[in-house]
Formats: C-alpha cells, sequence, structure tokens
C-alpha cells in the first residue's frame, strides 16, 4: 500500500492510496468526519463495485445513499450535474458530508464538478477503477464537463482521498488497459523512462501497481509545483495539441488519439529540437497495440483544431517537445515544425 500526497502552499490537500483492496483506507478517510452520510456516485459498469464500497461503509455504521449517472462522456453533461444536485438537495446532503465517485475519469471528472461546486463546495473522495483515472484523470484536482468543446466548463477542486485498488486495474480489458498505456508512457516520455523500460519489456503485462505508483508520483510532483497550470503542469499534455485534434475530428478513444499525438509531436520535437528518440517512441506504443497514425483525419481539419489549443497564446500555437527523453519544453512552433508533426502521422 502505497500512498501520496498532494500538497497546496504546503498543506496536504488530497491523498492518493494505491494498493490492492481499498476498503480499510475507504473506512479510514470517510471515518475522519464527524457526519455520517455519503452519496456514492457510480456508472453502469461500476454499480456493483459501488454496491461493495456502500457495504463496508455501511457495516461501519454510515448511511449511504447511491446514484447512478450515464456512462462514459454522457455523464460529464450540465443536465447530468443539475439532476445530482437535486439528488443531493433531496437527500438532506450538507456542506459536512461526503461524495464518492466510482469509475473512469469520466465519472470521476464529473463527481469532481459536482463535489467542488454544490453548496459552493463539498467533500470528495475518488475510487479510480480505469487505470486512465489511476494515473491521469483522478489526479491533480482538475474537474470539468462537456459543453460545446471537450471540458468547456470546470472548476479545480481536490478529492480529500483518491484510492486505487490495483486488483480491479489487473481485471480491466485490454482496450482499456491499452488506453491508460497512452497515458502511463507519456509519463514516462516527459520524465520517468523506467515505465517506458517497463512496457518495452511487457507491452500489456506490466506491473500495474509499479506502473500506477510511477505514474502517480510524476504527477503529483508536477501539480505540486504549479497546480493552476501556469508553467510546469502544461508537460504533462504531451501529445495532447495533436491528440485532442484527431480525437475531436475522427472520434477515437482519448488514449488511441494520444499516442498518434505523441508520434506527430515526436517527430514534431526532431525537426524543431534534434530529438533522437522517435524510432523508440514509435516501437513502445506499437508494441502496446495503440495506433501510429489516424488516416481518417486531414492536415486541415486537424490544424484548424489545433488553432483552439488551450495552450496557444497571442504569439500563437504551442507544443510541448522533447529535447531528449525525460526533456520537456513548452515551446511556440512555427509551420515547418507543424509539418514535420503531420508527416510524421502520415496526414496530407
Ligand atoms: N481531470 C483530468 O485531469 C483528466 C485527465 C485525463 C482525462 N480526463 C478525462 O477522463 C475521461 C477518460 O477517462 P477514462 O479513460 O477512464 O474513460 P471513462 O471514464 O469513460 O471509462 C471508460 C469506460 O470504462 C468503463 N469502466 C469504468 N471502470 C471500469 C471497470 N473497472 N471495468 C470495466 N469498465 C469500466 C466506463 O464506464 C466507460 O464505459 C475523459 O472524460 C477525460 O476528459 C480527465
Ligand atoms: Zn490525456
Amino acid at each position: 500500500m502505497h500512498r501520496h500526497v498532494i500538497s497546496i502552499n504546503g498543506e496536504p490537500a488530497s491523498t492518493i492510496v494505491v494498493g490492492r483492496g481499498v476498503e480499510d483506507a475507504l473506512v479510514e478517510f470517510a471515518g475522519t468526519r464527524t457526519s455520517r452520510l455519503i452519496a456514492v456516485l457510480c456508472q453502469p459498469t461500476t454499480m456493483g463495485l459501488a454496491d461493495l464500497y456502500s457495504g463496508s461503509l455501511v457495516d461501519e455504521g454510515f448511511q449511504v445513499t447511491g446514484y447512478t449517472v450515464p456512462d462514459g462522456e454522457e455523464a460529464k453533461r450540465l443536465s447530468v450535474v443539475e439532476d445530482v444536485y437535486r439528488f443531493l438537495n433531496e437527500s438532506g446532503f450538507t456542506r459536512d458530508d461526503l461524495v464518492i465517485g466510482v469509475g473512469g475519469g469520466a465519472l470521476t471528472d464529473v463527481a469532481g464538478f459536482i463535489g467542488g461546486t454544490y453548496l459552493r463546495g463539498v467533500p470528495v473522495m475518488y475510487i479510480a477503477t480505469t487505470l486512465v483515472g489511476a494515473v491521469d484523470a483522478a489526479i491533480g484536482g482538475k474537474t470539468g464537463v462537456n459543453v460545446d468543446g471537450k471540458n468547456l466548463a470546470g472548476v479545480f477542486a481536490h478529492p480529500e482521498a483518491v484510492l486505487i485498488d490495483v486488483d480491479i486495474l489487473d481485471r480491466l480489458p485490454d482496450s482499456l488497459k491499452r488506453e491508460g498505456a497512452a497515458e502511463a508512457l507519456k509519463v514516462g516520455f516527459i520524465e520517468d523512462m523506467s515505465i517506458v523500460e517497463a512496457y518495452e519489456r511487457e507491452a500489456l503485462g506490466v506491473d500495474l501497481e509499479e506502473i500506477v505508483n510511477r505514474s502517480v508520483a510524476v504527477k503529483v510532483g508536477v501539480v505540486n509545483e504549479d497546480f493552476r497550470e501556469r508553467g510546469r503542469r502544461a508537460i504533462l499534455n504531451y501529445g495532447h495539441t495533436v491528440g485532442h485534434a484527431i480525437e475531436t475530428t475522427t472520434g477515437r478513444s482519448h488514449g488511441d488519439s494520444v499516442a498518434v499525438g505523441m508520434v506527430a509531436e515526436g517527430a514534431a520535437s526532431r525537426a524543431a529540437l534534434g530529438f533522437t528518440g522517435e524510432e523508440r517512441q514509435r516501437a513502445v506504443l506499437e508494441q502496446v497495440g495503440l495506433p501510429l497514425e489516424a488516416p481518417d483525419a486531414t492536415a486541415q481539419t486537424v490544424l484548424a483544431l489545433m488553432q483552439r489549443d488551450k495552450k496557444r497564446d497571442a504569439e500563437g500555437l504551442r507544443m510541448v517537445l522533447l529535447e531528449e527523453f525525460a526533456s520537456p519544453k513548452l515551446v511556440h512552433v512555427d509551420d515547418a515544425t507543424v509539418q514535420a508533426a503531420f508527416e510524421g502521422i502520415g496526414l496530407t
């Protein structure tokens, strides 16, 4: 059982627990409160898990009420948020009570948004049940819902605790292990090559406890330095400038899109900064079954979507590029660099 702590201004804000079986940690964190009322939010795919955790809490004398939101991104809608606000209000929920979100990144994003806004903020905990959630989405206090654009509205709000049960992650289907591998490899490329080496050795058979602990350690370190993404936190967006554009235009999954995005931004890194790791990066992505190209996208649409990227500033488009592995830089990119990125993924 490993614990990581996110601190804001030197004060501990969020504890992340990684281990096998997290019921004891759940009861421990819930038990630090005087209130006994808990609302457990889940999706249809995580209802069984939510029931198990609710049972453990009821056994400890908590009063638990549950609410199921729609699956996947359908949960990240303001209408769903409003439904949950009503449910909490009708349940007599106060600022002393606790919301627990059980699910993947979409569920924790919406649970965090609800927690950060209901009554101007109530305590929240997450139980992250996907690898993307465990290595990325549940960590770092960003929450959000989709309006026209993805994550268009959100608040920074830290869950008091994030619990990650590796036994649940081990049972995930390969498709979800692959999605998570894209984000874990991203963390590897920008900061911790031991993650990359693990996937090179064992592909999807990697030891997920080690991968999650290493990824969480990097993300916690970055967030502790720059919670509100005014500087260093931007490095976590490696592969995401092109990746988000691919995701929007093709409707591919986030992990697949980020993999293609990292191939493109690896090529851009070579063109702009002389990065020499392009082939190694492509090889490991391919080894875990992630795509290297998006033949269903066009350069024109991807470029148009990239122009809306959040990292853009008054001087133009910016990307996180690698000088070498574990040495990322947020830089302005010229047309030739964008061209190299597109050529790297066969975009014309
Ligand atoms: N807040 C952040 O910093 C941050 C960072 C990265 C991603 N995100 C967000 O996270 C979301 C992606 O997260 P995701 O990849 O976990 O997707 P997801 O939450 O949509 O989960 C993927 C699918 O797996 C199902 N699922 C969840 N747990 C499962 C389990 N244990 N077994 C089987 N199926 C399970 C879900 O119901 C869903 O159908 C996106 O909305 C993205 O914007 C947020
Ligand atoms: Zn991502």
